[in-house]
């Protein structure tokens, strides 16, 4: 079985207009990037966009214009959960925004959004969470850093303290995250997850105590959990993989800007399995 890899699609960033995303212009943008789609399944890593009218909408053209027949498995990323001056009418918490996106997507017929939960697809079991950066990674690297000047670089750079006004401690959420990717770890051939799991590789970015917000310490699943691929985005990284314990990593963004999609390509692997 073929499985195809995006991450980090963001919408509302190619489409202005929150509402009225048309057949038209979805195929404009997404019809190059899915020309040579092989697969049968696409998995997306998170960040779908801010708004869950308009992805909704976008999730139903991808779906029915390239896997008609197949299937869509998702998890949710930081800006899945993000309030802006719109939504924070609609919602009253990030995690209400969340939980109404992943509800409606699991409503859909050949749709996933997984929550610590697994799913089979064939023979293949593929599980995954939303999951959360915590403060390994910056401990790792940068031991001198002190957690307050930590909390201002998160402060300074990273959208969720403002967009998520009751986040006060990411540390928790990405406890609370792990706990459910420690559920479902060995028993999964592809694990999803938003954020890396790995604090070895860092992509195309240079290692800064800002990367801190990029990764969560996964050594322990990795090394002895039995899947054999896990899918993450959050970083844009484009088609860049890599190996940790015998795990292929496997990142792809199609990104936030027009150059981003100019350079998107999908990725694909297959699972094999023996009868
Ligand atoms: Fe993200």
């Amino acid at each position: 079985m073929i499985f195809d890899v995006l991450s980090d699609l963001h919408f509302d960033a190619h489409f202005i207009d929150p509402v009225n995303t048309s057949k038209k212009q979805f195929q404009k943008k997404f019809d190059p990037l899915f020309r040579d789609k092989a697969g049968e399944v696409l998995i997306i890593a998170g960040d779908l966009g801010h708004f869950n009218d308009q992805i909704m909408l976008c999730l139903g053209w991808l779906k029915k214009l390239y896997y008609p027949e197949g299937e869509i498995v998702c998890v949710l990323g930081n800006h899945d959960y993000h309030l802006n001056a719109r939504t924070k009418r609609d919602f009253e918490t990030p995690r209400h925004r969340a939980q109404d996106l992943r509800d409606r997507i699991n409503a859909q017929d050949g749709m996933h959004c997984l929550d610590g939960n697994i799913i089979s697809i064939g023979d293949v079991k593929i599980g995954g969470c939303d999951s959360w950066y915590d403060d390994v990674f910056a401990k790792k690297y940068f031991p001198h850093t002190s957690k307050k000047y930590l909390m201002e670089l998160w402060e300074k750079w990273m959208p969720d303290p403002l967009y998520m006004p009751d986040l006060e401690d990411y540390i928790a959420m990405s406890d609370s995250e792990k706990e459910k990717i420690d559920r479902i770890y060995r028993d999964v051939d592809i694990m999803v997850t938003h954020v890396n799991p790995s604090l070895n590789n860092n992509g195309a970015y240079e290692r800064s105590e800002i990367s801190n917000f990029y990764h969560f310490d996964g050594h322990r699943y990795l090394e002895e959990g039995n899947m054999k691929y896990w899918i993450f985005g959050h970083s844009h990284d484009k088609q860049h993989q890599f190996t940790q314990d015998g795990v292929t990593l496997i990142t792809n963004a199609l990104g936030s800007d027009y150059y981003d999609v100019k350079n998107a390509r999908l990725m694909s692997f297959e699972i094999t399995k023996e009868e």
